[in-house]
C-alpha cells in the first residue's frame, strides 16, 4: 500500500528547526557543549502566582472536563488587559476569542477565510506559519519584502493592482519575528486606509507586545482609528508571561472576523484545560510592573551578546524589541545556511539561517536570547573564535 501526503502537505518542507535539532544532536554525540540560540521558547519562569493558580485548579477534580470554548473570565481578563495596557476598549463577548496560542489562531484563520485563488500579503522574511497557513488553505501568497533601507516596512504602493484585486488578507507584525523592527502609528494609519480602499482584512501579530526595549513606544494596531473596522490583532501568553508550553493565546478586534474564526474552531477543538485558562486570567490581571523587570533582563542579554560579537569582529544591528537579534552574516559569507551549519559543527552555537524565513532573509541569521547572560557571553566568544579561523 502506498500512503501519500496530500498535495498541500507535499508543499511543506521539513521545518528548519528539525534540521537544526538533528545537527545539534550530532554535535552533542561528538561530546561538544552546545549553546542553543535557535527556538524562541522563553527560559524565564511564569510569575509565581500564575503557577500557584494552575496548581490549585489542577487539584479540583471537577475541572477536568471539556471546556469547549473560552470561559467568560478569560475574555473579561483580555478586555481588562487591553484597556490597562493600550487604553483600548474591547467587547469581551464579541471582540475576543481564546486560542491555543497564536500559532493555532493564525493557521485556522487562513482556513476559515481563504479560498483557492485568494491572495494573502505576507511579510518576507516572516514567521513561517503566515505563509504555511495560506498554503494549507489553498490560497496564494504575495510576499512583501521587508528590507533595511525601508526600515523593514512593506512598500504598499508597490503591490500590483492585479494582486490587490484578488487579495483578501494581509499579515503584519511589529515588533516581529525574525525582523524585530517597530512600526509607527503613521504606518498603521496607512495600513488602515489601504485596507479600506482594497477591502483587505488586516491581521496584526502582536506576540511580542510586552518585550519592547529602550523605552520605545508600544503601539497596538487596534489603537489606530478605524483599525477595528478592518483588522484583528493576535496576542499570546507565551512570551509575555513565559507560558509557551501552556498553549494559550487570543485574538481581539473586528467582531465579524472573530465570529468566522470562532465558528471554524468550534468544529475542531474542545477547548483548553480549565486550570490553564484560570492561570491565564491570573496572569492577564496581574501587577504589570513585572514587565519592566523582564524587559531589563532581555535588554541586558541583548547588550551582552551584541557587544560580545562586536569584540569578536562581528558588528550586528541593535534589536529594539522581542527576544531575537536579526543579524547580517559576517563579510565573506554568502549563504546563511552554510554559516549556521558550520557554526554548529565548529563552535557549538545554534542560530537559525535567515533564508528559512523567506527569500529576503538570505544573508541574515536569527539568534534567540533565551539563554543566561553567561551563556550568551560564552556564545559570543565562541563565534569570535570561529570567525578568526575563517
Ligand atoms: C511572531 C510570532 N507569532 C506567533 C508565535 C506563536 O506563538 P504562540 O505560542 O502563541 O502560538 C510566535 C512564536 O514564536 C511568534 O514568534
Amino acid at each position: 500500500m502506498v500512503i501519500a501526503a496530500s498535495k498541500k502537505t507535499q508543499k511543506l518542507a521539513t521545518s528548519i528547526f528539525t534540521e537544526l535539532a538533528d545537527k545539534k544532536r550530532e554535535a552533542l554525540k561528538k561530546g561538544m557543549d552546545v549553546i542553543d540560540l535557535s527556538v524562541g521558547s522563553p527560559d524565564l519562569p511564569p510569575p509565581p502566582h500564575v503557577i500557584d493558580t494552575l496548581i490549585s485548579y489542577c487539584k479540583d477534580t471537577t475541572k477536568y472536563g471539556y471546556t469547549l470554548k473560552g470561559i467568560d473570565e478569560f475574555n473579561e481578563a483580555v478586555s481588562y488587559f487591553y484597556k490597562q495596557r493600550y487604553g483600548i476598549d474591547v467587547n469581551p463577548s464579541k471582540e475576543v476569542l481564546q486560542l491555543m496560542g497564536s500559532q493555532d489562531g493564525l493557521s485556522h484563520l487562513a482556513m476559515s477565510i481563504i479560498d483557492p485563488g485568494d491572495y494573502v500579503l505576507v511579510p518576507d522574511p516572516g514567521y513561517p506559519i503566515y505563509e504555511h497557513s495560506v498554503m494549507i488553505a489553498g490560497g496564494s501568497i504575495y510576499p512583501m519584502p521587508l528590507v533595511e533601507e525601508n526600515h523593514y516596512l512593506p512598500q504598499l504602493h508597490e503591490i500590483p493592482l492585479e494582486v490587490l484585486r484578488k487579495t483578501k488578507m494581509m499579515i503584519i507584525s511589529y515588533p516581529g519575528n525574525p525582523v524585530t523592527a517597530l512600526a509607527s502609528k503613521e504606518f498603521f494609519e496607512e495600513v488602515v486606509e489601504f485596507a479600506k480602499k482594497y477591502n483587505i482584512l488586516v491581521v496584526h501579530d502582536f506576540a511580542y507586545s510586552e518585550l519592547i526595549f529602550d523605552d520605545n513606544p508600544q503601539i497596538s494596531f487596534l489603537s489606530v482609528e478605524g483599525a477595528n473596522e478592518v483588522g484583528i490583532e493576535f496576542n499570546s501568553l507565551s512570551k509575555t508571561f513565559n507560558m509557551a508550553g501552556c498553549r494559550i493565546g487570543y485574538v481581539v478586534g473586528n467582531a465579524d472576523a472573530i465570529n468566522i474564526l470562532a465558528t471554524f474552531k468550534s468544529n475542531i477543538d474542545y477547548g483548553i484545560f480549565y486550570p490553564i485558562q484560570m492561570a491565564a486570567v491570573s496572569a492577564l490581571t496581574t501587577d504589570y510592573s513585572l514587565f519592566q523587570e523582564q524587559v531589563r533582563e532581555y535588554e541586558n542579554r541583548r547588550n551582552i551578546l551584541i557587544s560580545g560579537l562586536a569584540q569578536g569582529g562581528w558588528e550586528v544591528a541593535n534589536s529594539p524589541a522581542t527576544m531575537f537579534i536579526w543579524a547580517k552574516i559576517p563579510c565573506g559569507w554568502t549563504s546563511s545556511r552554510q554559516f549556521a551549519f558550520e557554526l554548529i559543527e565548529q563552535a557549538g552555537v545554534v542560530v537559525v539561517p535567515g533564508a528559512a524565513f523567506g527569500k529576503q532573509g538570505e544573508g541574515y541569521v536569527r539568534m534567540a536570547i533565551v539563554q543566561s547572560s553567561e551563556n550568551l557571553a560564552k556564545a559570543a566568544e565562541r563565534i569570535g573564535e570561529f570567525l578568526r579561523k575563517h
